[in-house]
C-alpha cells in the first residue's frame, strides 16, 4: 500500500504534552488533506518500564521498526532514577539513533518576526535569521570507545571518553550539508576545533576534500567552535548551513535556539542512509528535552514538535505544499498573538500547550475553509 507509517512516541516529561498537539496536527492533515499516513502510538519511559521491565518495550520497537518516520517527544527527567542504568541504556534515545544509523540531524533555526519583542536577542540581530545546523548524530564522543570510569592505583577515579571520526562518517554528513546548501543560499560553514583536536584536523581535511571534489559551486568556510558559539549570538543571520560533530552540534543548537526566541520553537529531523528505493528512515523530534521544571503543567510550547511535523510533511510524506501550509498556520497563529509562556512578552496572555495546538488548528481550518 502507499500508506506511510508513522510511530508516535511521546516519551517522558513534556514529551507527551507537545507530541499530543503535533499528533492532532498530523490527524488533521490525514483527515482534511488526504495525507496518506497511518499513525501508531507507542510508549516510552518509566510507565512501560514498570509494566514490562523495558523503557523501550517490544511493542514500541515493533512500531518504530515498521515505521517510515518516528515522531518522538522527549526522554529524561527525574523518573530516570527509578530505572536501573542498564535498562535505561538498553532503550535509550542514543540506542535508537544508533540502531537506525540516523547520522544526519538537521536542526533549522528561523527567527519569526512576530517574536522579535519577546526574544532575548535584539530585533536587529534576529533580522533574516534562517539557517540549519547539521549535527553528526551517530559517532563522535557520544559513541567512541574506550569509555568509562576507572579507579587509579592512587585511589583517584578517572573518567574518560573517546572523540572519534572516520573518513566515511565525516564525508556522509558533509555531503548532506553540501546538498542541502545547494537548495538554499549555497553556503556551508564547517565547525570544528582543528587547532587542538586530531578528530577536527581530519574533519576539516575531509570536508575540504569533498568540497573540492564534488561541491566547488558551494561556498565553504570553517570556524572554530568557540568562535562559532559567539557568532551565533552576535550575528546569526550570517549562516546558511552549518555542519559539525555530534557534541558541538548538541551545544550549538541549544545556543542557536536563542536566535529563534525559545528552545521550544526548534524542530529537527534525524535521517538514516537511503535504502535500495532511496527511502530514509527518519526520526522527527523537537530539539528540546523533557523540561522537568515545567512538565505536568500543560504550559510547554508545542511549536518545536509541530514544526517537526512540517519537516515530516516535506521530507518523508513528500507533501511540500502541506508543509508550507502548516508553517504558514504557525506564522498566522504567532502573528495573531498566540503565545506560550516561553515566548510571551511581559503582561501578554499565555496560552496552554493545548491552546497553542488549537490556535494552529484554527489557522489551518481557516485556510482550508477558504479554498
Ligand atoms: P530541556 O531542553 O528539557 O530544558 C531546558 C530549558 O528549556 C528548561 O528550562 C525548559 O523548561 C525549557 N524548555 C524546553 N522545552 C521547552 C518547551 N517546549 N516549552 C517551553 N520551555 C521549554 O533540557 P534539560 O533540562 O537540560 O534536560 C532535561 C532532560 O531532558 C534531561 O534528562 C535530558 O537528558 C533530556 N533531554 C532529552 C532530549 C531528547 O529527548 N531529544 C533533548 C534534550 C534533553
Ligand atoms: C538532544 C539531547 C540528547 C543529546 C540527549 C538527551 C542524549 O540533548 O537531542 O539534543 O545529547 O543528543
Ligand atoms: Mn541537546
Amino acid at each position: 500500500s502507499n500508506m506511510i507509517k508513522v510511530a508516535v512516541v511521546g516519551g517522558e516529561g513534556i514529551g507527551p504534552e507537545v507530541t499530543d498537539q503535533s499528533h492532532r496536527i498530523l490527524k488533521w492533515f490525514s483527515a482534511r488533506r488526504g495525507v496518506p499516513v497511518v499513525l501508531r502510538e507507542a510508549q516510552y519511559g518509566l510507565i512501560p518500564y514498570l509494566a514490562t521491565g523495558k523503557v523501550l518495550p517490544d511493542d514500541t520497537v515493533e512500531a518504530m521498526e515498521e515505521a517510515d518516520a518516528i515522531l518522538w517527544g522527549a526522554t529524561g527527567g527525574p523518573e530516570t532514577t527509578q530505572v536501573p542504568p542498564a535498562a535505561r541504556k538498553a532503550g535509550s534515545l542514543l540506542s535508537v539513533r544508533s540502531k537506525y544509523e540516523l547520522y544526519a540531524n538537521l536542526r533549522p533555526i528561523v527567527a519569526n518576526p512576530a517574536l522579535a519583542d519577546s526574544a532575548p536577542l535584539k530585533a536587529e540581530v534576529l533580522k533574516g535569521v534562517d539557517f540549519v545546523i547539521i549535527r553528526e548524530l551517530t559517532s563522535g564522543i557520544y559513541f567512541g570507545e574506550p569509555r568509562g570510569i576507572e579507579t587509579l592505583p592512587d585511589g583517584q577515579r578517572r573518567g574518560f571518553n573517546t572523540q572519534q571520526y572516520t573518513t566515511s562518517q565525516i564525508r556522509r554528513v558533509a555531503r548532506t550539508a553540501f546538498e542541502l546548501a545547494r537548495t538554499r543560499k549555497g553556503r556551508v560553514c564547517s565547525v570544528d576545533k582543528a587547532n587542538v583536536l586530531e578528530t577536527s584536523v581530519l574533519w576539516r581535511e575531509e570536508v575540504t576534500a569533498l568540497h573540492e571534489a564534488e561541491f566547488s559551486d558551494v561556498e565553504l568556510t570553517h570556524l572554530y567552535v568557540d568562535n562559532a558559539a559567539m557568532q551565533i549570538v552576535r550575528a546569526p543571520a550570517q549562516f546558511d548551513v552549518m555542519v559539525t560533530c555530534n557534541i558541538f552540534g548538541d551545544i550549538l543548537s541549544d545556543c542557536a535556539a536563542m536566535a529563534s526566541g525559545s528552545l521550544g520553537m526548534l524542530p529537527s529531523v534525524s535521517l538514516g542512509p537511503p535504502d535500495r528505493l532511496g527511502r530514509r528512515k527518519a526520526l522527527y523530534e523537537p530539539v528540546h528535552g523533557s523540561a522537568p521544571d515545567i512538565a505536568g503543567k500543560g504550559i510547554a510550547n508545542p511549536l518545536g514538535s509541530i514544526l517537526s511535523v512540517a519537516m515530516m510533511l516535506r521530507m518523508t510524506l513528500n507533501r511540500p505544499d502541506d508543509a508550507t501550509l502548516l508553517e504558514k498556520a504557525v506564522d498566522t497563529a504567532l502573528a495573531a498573538g498566540a503565545r506560550t509562556a516561553d515566548i510571551a512578552e511581559p503582561g501578554a496572555k499565555r496560552l496552554s500547550t493545548q491552546e497553542m495546538g488549537d490556535a494552529v488548528l484554527n489557522a489551518l481550518d481557516k485556510v482550508v475553509g477558504r479554498e
